[in-house]
């Protein structure tokens, strides 16, 4: 198995570390990609106003998340200390003593590795790769370094070619308080910078436009739920624009529905605690539904929605008698949303496409047979929910 091993402060992780580790995972066929953000670098300080060590963790995870077999490792930050490569690589050989180590630098990084703590250790471990981006003086750098590393260390460097670098962390952290960092970015570590007011960023979350939402809310998701989210947005974007609702509120609303999916138990009802909405019987029994009570409290707290945006978040879990319009539109968009795949979504999405209500009804009427077939337990307000439609469809027909 071949490791890759990228470390770096990642203060803060941008579009040129996320395209560097993809270059490196393909051009070096890895098969897992190590992200080690350091403790406290041993060649310089942080500056101030930096994020601090689980803030960059976090980042860390949000930027690179989406690369497949890519995994942030909290390591160094664990250790504690200055963070010497060498320590890193011993760690990794200790638990994978049968896996092709890959060191991953910068050719910043390369230039001085032989005054690093233990360089003939470190090619020892690992095989160097560094990337190369064309950079003013790189190609000499390279002339000079490469045959003082192979006859000192032995060590035989591998060349990764990648995009140029559209800036450093130093030049992003100066321009994200400026406003012009964006670009540089994955979108979700933008919205974590602006909702942490890391750098001297300051963003009035409450007065967002949903495309200035959209990295924000994108920032509170696991990777892997980003495009459930987005295609979320689009469905009730879609669905709000055939019923002549609101659009914009619809956005929002899927934009934030599952901003609190990812906590775990004990965050979830700290959570229901401080907003002083404590979980009702079924939602200690079934804590996967308490996102939806937790994530509208906090829209309403962090963004200030309005009562009808915090009603389609707080019920599109399970429903409830006498929805709203933007309720239905978000409890369905979440059901049959493009990156949804179950056995009857399609037949949920025909009938969306057909009838708002019919739509609903056939939702509901799913979670219900899904939730019989388990042996778990139907939420009060998701059998409300259904008698209600259905009482309608029956003195409609009258
Ligand atoms: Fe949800
Ligand atoms: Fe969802």
């Amino acid at each position: 198995m071949r490791i890759g091993i990228y470390g770096g402060t990642f203060n803060p992780p941008h579009l040129g570390h996320v395209h560097a580790a993809e270059a490196a995972g393909r051009a070096l066929a890895l098969d897992r990609l190590l992200i080690v953000p350091d403790n406290i670098p041993p060649h310089k300080a942080l500056p101030e106003g930096s994020a601090d060590n689980e803030q960059r963790l976090e980042m860390a995870r949000l930027a690179f998340g989406a690369i497949p077999n890519a995994e942030v490792t909290d390591l160094e930050v664990r250790r504690a200390g200055k963070s010497f490569t060498v320590d890193t690589l011993r760690a990794i050989h200790a638990a994978e003593p049968e896996a092709e180590l890959w060191l991953l630098m910068g050719s910043d990084m390369l230039a001085c590795l032989h005054l690093w703590h233990e360089p003939e250790e470190i090619v020892r471990l690992a095989h160097i790769a560094a990337f190369v981006r064309g950079a003013a003086g790189e190609e000499e750098m390279f002339r000079r370094m490469l045959p003082l590393l192979r006859s000192n260390f032995g060590a035989d460097v591998t060349q990764v070619p990648m995009e140029a670098l559209a800036a450093s962390s130093t030049e992003i952290r100066r321009r994200a308080a400026e406003g012009t960092a964006a670009e540089l970015l994955p979108e979700p570590v933008w919205g974590y910078i602006q909702r942490m007011g890391l750098y001297g960023v300051k963003t009035d979350l409450t007065r967002l436009t949903p495309c200035q939402l959209r990295p924000v809310a994108l920032s509170y998701l696991k990777p892997g739920r980003v495009a459930h989210v987005l295609g979320t947005e689009e469905t009730a974007v879609r669905l709000a624009r055939r019923l002549g609702a609101d659009e914009k509120k619809a956005r929002t609303a899927a934009l934030l529905h599952d901003c609190t999916k990812k906590l775990s138990l004990p965050e979830q009802l700290a959570l229901c605690e401080k907003y002083g909405a404590p979980p009702d019987a079924l939602e200690r029994q079934m804590p996967q539904l308490l996102h939806a009570k937790t994530g509208a409290h906090l829209a309403r707290d962090v963004f200030a929605v309005d009562d009808e945006i915090y009603g389609a978040i707080r019920w599109h879990t399970t429903g409830r008698e006498d929805m709203t319009c933007l309720e239905k539109v978000i409890y369905l968009a979440d059901c049959i949303e493009p990156a949804r795949r179950y056995p009857g979504v399609e037949e949920l999405r025909r009938a969306a496409a057909e009838d708002l209500d019919k739509g609903l009804t056939l939702a509901l009427e799913m979670t219900v047979r899904r939730m019989e077939r388990l042996g778990e337990p139907i939420h009060e307000n998701t059998r409300k929910a259904l008698r209600f439609l259905k009482g309608q469809e029956s003195s409609d027909g009258i």
